[in-house]
C-alpha cells in the first residue's frame, strides 16, 4: 500500500518505518526541512533503540523516504497519517492547529478518494473537526480514521511491531478493512485489532494514560506514606502487583511521570471533563500529586544538608524523562536540577543520552560528563533522576572514592539499602528507610 506519514517525530518516524518494514511504499513529511535533509543524509533525529538500522534498511529497499512537499506525498498515497504533535495550550487544551494545517493541506493536494488517519493524540471530537476543515477544501470523498498510538519511547519498535492491542476508530467498513490490511502483519500472535467509532478511539488513548499516570500517582503517595510509617515500598509493590487483577507494571515509585505524553494528555482530559460540566477530581489529584513528587528528591537534599545549598557540588544521573530515549520534555530532572540551581548548588549532569537536548534546557548554568563517575568528582552527593541498565550495576567504590561525601539520593530504588550501607553510603531512597553507613 502508499502512504504516507506526516510528522516525522517519535511516532510519525517510527509508525513510518514500521509500514515500510510491513513491506508498504512510505513517504514520511515534516515541515522542517533541517530535519528531513538529515533524514535523507541518513541521520536519524532522535534516539530511539532499534531505528536507525530499520530506516537504514528500508530506505536501501526503496519502501521509505523522506519529503517536506505534502501535495506531492498526498498525492502518491491512499492513506495519509497526520502524525504532528499535539501539545498543550495554555488552558490545558490541546492544541490542534498543526493537525488541522495538516488535514487542510492532505484535503487541497487530494486527486482523489484518500483515508486519513489521525494518530497523533487529540480529544475526543477532532475527528468532527478534521472532517469538517478537510470538507471545506476538497470535494473528493475521504474516510478520517482515529487510531491512536500506545507505543513508549525507549521500546516504540517492538511496541509498533508487536502492539497489545490496535485501535481503530472509524464510519465505513472500507476505511475498518484498509486499516486492517496495515495492521494485519504486526498482530499474527493474536494480538486483537479493535474496531470501534471514532469518538470511543479518540477517548480510549486519553483513558489508557491517564490511567497510567494514575497508578504512578498512586503509588508515589503510598511511597510516601510508607516512609511515615515504618513500610519498605518495595515490598508492598510486590505484595500488590502479584494481585492479577492490578500487575506489575506502572507500581514503582520515583521522581513523577513525565514526558511529552502523560503530563499533558492528563491536563487534555480534565480540559474536556471541564468543558463538559465535569471536574475529574482522581485525576486532578493525579496531577497534584505529580507535580509535588518531582519536587520530592531535591526535599530529601534540604533534609541533609539544609535550604543552603551555596558550595555544595552534586553529580545528577539520567535526565531523560525515562530510560532508552533522549526525550527531556516534562522530565523530572528538569524540576531537580533547577531545584538545586536556584538554592546555589553547582551541578554536574550525566546522562548517556540526552545531554545534546539537555544542553538546551540548562545551558551553561551545569557541567555536563558522558562518562557518568566523571560527574561525581568533588560531589557532596549523587542523584539518581533516571533508571538507566548502566546505573544498576556501577562500581560503588570507585563511586565513594570520587565523590566528596559518599551520600545517594536514589530517585528510582535501584539499589538495596543494606547493600550500601556495607559500601559505606548514607543512602536515601524512596518510600524505604533511607540508611547510613
Ligand atoms: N512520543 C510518544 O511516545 C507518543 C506516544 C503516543 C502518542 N503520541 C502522540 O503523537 C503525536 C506526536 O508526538 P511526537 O512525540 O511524535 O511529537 P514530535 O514533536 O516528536 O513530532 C512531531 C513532528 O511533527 C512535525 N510537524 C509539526 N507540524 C507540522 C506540519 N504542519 N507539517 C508537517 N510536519 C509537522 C514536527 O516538525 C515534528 O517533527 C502527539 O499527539 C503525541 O501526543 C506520542
Amino acid at each position: 500500500m502508499k502512504l504516507c506519514v506526516v510528522g516525522t517525530g517519535y511516532v510519525g518516524l517510527v509508525a513510518g518505518t514500521c509500514f515500510a518494514e510491513g513491506g508498504n511504499d512510505v513517504l514520511c513529511v515534516d515541515n522542517v526541512a533541517a530535519k528531513i535533509d538529515a533524514l535523507r543524509r541518513g541521520e536519524v533525529p532522535i534516539y530511539e533503540p532499534g531505528l536507525e538500522e530499520l530506516i537504514r534498511r528500508n530506505v536501501a529497499e526503496g519502501r521509505l523516504a523522506f519529503s517536506t512537499d505534502l501535495a506531492d506525498a498526498v498525492k502518491k498515497s491512499r492513506v495519509c497519517f497526520i502524525a504532528v504533535g499535539t501539545p498543550e495550550n495554555e488552558d490545558g487544551s490541546a492544541d490542534l492547529s498543526s493537525v488541522l494545517a495538516v488535514a487542510r493541506g492532505i484535503a487541497q493536494a487530494m486527486d482523489g478518494a484518500r483515508i486519513v488517519v489521525a494518530k497523533s493524540t487529540v480529544p475526543v471530537g477532532t475527528h468532527a473537526k478534521i472532517r469538517a476543515e478537510m470538507a471545506a477544501h476538497t470535494r473528493h470523498p475521504f474516510d478520517v480514521v482515529s487510531n491512536p498510538e500506545f507505543m513508549k519511547e525507549g521500546a516504540a519498535i517492538e511496541d509498533f511491531l508487536k502492539p497489545d492491542r490496535v485501535v481503530i476508530g472509524a464510519a465505513t467498513g472500507d476505511a475498518f478493512k484498509t486499516m486492517r490490511e496495515l495492521y494485519e502483519p504486526f498482530v499474527r500472535t493474536g494480538a486483537p485489532i479493535l474496531e470501534m467509532d471514532n469518538a470511543s478511539a479518540e477517548m480510549t488513548k486519553y483513558a489508557a494514560n491517564a490511567l497510567l499516570a494514575t497508578r504512578i500517582s498512586f503509588m508515589n503517595e503510598i511511597a510516601n506514606l510508607c516512609e511515615r510509617v515504618g513500610a519498605d515500598v518495595d515490598f508492598v509493590r510486590r505484595g500488590v502487583g502479584y494481585d492479577r487483577r492490578l500487575g506489575h507494571a506502572f507500581l514503582f515509585p520515583g521522581v513523577g511521570y513525565g514526558g511529552s505524553c502523560f503530563p499533558k494528555d492528563v491536563q487534555a482530559i480534565i480540559h474536556t471533563a471541564h468543558q463538559e460540566g465535569m471536574e475529574f477530581p482522581v485525576l486532578c489529584a493525579v496531577e497534584e500529586v505529580n507535580d509535588a513528587q518531582k519536587r520530592r528528591l531535591v526535599e530529601k537534599v534540604i533534609d541533609e544538608f539544609g535550604e543552603d545549598l551555596r558550595g555544595k557540588r552534586f553529580a545528577v544521573w539520567g535526565l531523560a524523562f525515562k530510560p532508552r530515549t533522549d526525550d527531556m520534555r516534562e522530565a523530572p530532572a528538569v524540576v531537580i536540577v533547577n531545584g538545586l540551581l536556584d538554592r546555589g548548588a553547582e551541578v554536574a549532569v550525566h546522562d548517556p543520552e540526552a545531554l545534546a537536548q539537555a544542553k538546551r534546557v540548562f545551558g551553561d548554568r551545569v557541567t555536563y560528563h558522558r562518562v557518568n563517575y566523571d560527574a561525581l568528582a568533588g560531589a557532596d552527593a549523587l542523584l539518581i533522576v533516571t533508571e538507566w541498565n548502566e546505573f544498576r550495576r556501577p562500581d560503588f567504590d570507585r563511586m565513594r572514592k570520587s565523590l566528596k561525601r559518599p551520600v545517594i539520593f536514589d530517585g528510582r530504588n535501584l539499589y538495596e539499602p543494606d547493600v550500601m550501607r556495607e559500601h559505606g553510603f548514607t543512602y536515601v531512597p524512596i518510600g524505604r528507610a533511607a540508611v547510613r553507613p
